[in-house]
């Protein structure tokens, strides 16, 4: 390759590169474009530190460049220096001077800054009447309780949170097992989940849409696998989810979805989930009583479809290797008619 070609090549190459960063900058899993009053700060945060700190980058590496331009092309011919410039050394000396308290007093701005913001990122907490929401993190899916001052219209679902835009919500986190961190970059930082040592925290979503969470500890095998849907919504939208969450779904009518909730509740299924209304009780694994109204499966692994419930069931290990979920031998008859009941839990 000649230089240009080269040269051509890079420039190509950091062109794409530059595309890449500059895309992956915005969408529903993206801390610079906030949905929320604490991400707009963190995000404002975040843009002055990149332009201050970008600013001085450059003007470092033009000082280099002139600097090297600038060097002495000394030979064997040029006499040594041994007598200090002393007009020079002072001039040097005042820049260096000049330097060190421009770096200390940006530094200090920006703990300033930084303070200001964390400050008043925490002030939700006074907020009167948030939604009030138990998050439970496990190897590797969530655990999702929307709570009530009267307990039997609690609301037990797992790796989708609706929420509804424009009202305070309290989150509640805890673990079953090892480290997990909560992560909705376009809402609020990161939260970690610790065994034993519940946390809770505020933030608010503004506006309605569809948006991204992701465990970001690692926490095992399937640690990249753990994410979670959230569904910001106008509030009578909430309201109308909330109504229809409460309610257990209705028993099934349909023969083939009839003889699937036999064969749900006399399988091993009924060790690990819960179907709010039957005698499926356990809490092992995710609550699917209303699986059907979810828009993924395994802990935003596959979109929620016939097929993927279908594999999902057979052979879980295939999909997500080393999940407590067993494998599940059933007939093409048994498996439709499983399938078709998990359908109707809406
Ligand atoms: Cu849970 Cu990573």
């Amino acid at each position: 390759m000649d230089r240009r070609s080269a040269a051509h090549h890079l420039t190509r190459t950091a062109l794409a590169l530059a595309g890449f960063v500059l895309a992956s900058c915005g969408g529903q899993q993206s801390a610079l474009d906030s949905a929320g009053i604490q991400s707009e700060r963190l995000e404002s945060l975040w843009w002055l530190f990149f332009y201050v700190l970008g600013t001085i980058y450059l003007i470092v590496m033009a000082v280099l460049v002139v600097a090297l331009i600038r060097r002495r092309r000394a030979d064997s011919a040029t006499p040594p220096e041994i007598a200090p410039n002393e007009g020079r050394e002072r001039r040097m000396g005042n820049t260096i001077k000049a330097a060190v308290v421009v770096s200390a007093i940006i530094l200090f701005t920006f703990m300033v800054i930084s303070f200001r913001t964390g400050r008043a990122i925490n002030t939700l907490s006074q907020a009167a009447s948030p939604v009030s929401i138990k998050i439970t993190g496990n190897q590797w899916w969530w655990d999702v309780q929307y709570e009530d001052i009267n307990p039997s219209q609690n609301i037990h679902t797992a790796n989708e949170l609706h929420l509804p835009a424009g009202r305070p919500i309290k989150v509640e986190l805890q673990s079953n097992d090892v480290i997990h961190s909560f992560w909705l970059p376009n809402m609020h930082g990161k939260k970690d989940l610790i065994p034993n040592y519940p946390t809770t925290f505020f933030f608010e979503a503004d506006k309605p849409g569809i948006y991204w969470g992701q465990c970001a500890e690692f926490c095992g095998y399937e640690h990249a696998k753990m994410r979670f849907l959230v569904v910001v919504q106008t509030p009578d939208e909430f309201d109308a989810w909330v109504a229809a969450a409460r309610q257990a779904p209705p028993p099934p009518t349909d023969p083939a979805a009839v003889r699937g909730q036999q064969i749900f509740l006399t399988s091993v299924c009924t060790q690990c989930h819960t179907v709010q209304g039957t005698t499926a009780a356990a809490t092992v694994g995710p609550n699917l009583t209303h699986v059907a109204s979810r828009q993924y499966i395994a802990a935003g692994s596959l979109q929620n479809t016939r097929e993927h419930l279908a594999s999902w069931i057979t052979d879980p290990q295939k999909i997500k290797p080393g999940i407590r979920m067993p494998m599940n031998t059933y007939s093409d008859d048994d498996l439709n008619a499983l399938v078709a009941y998990l359908e109707t839990l809406k």
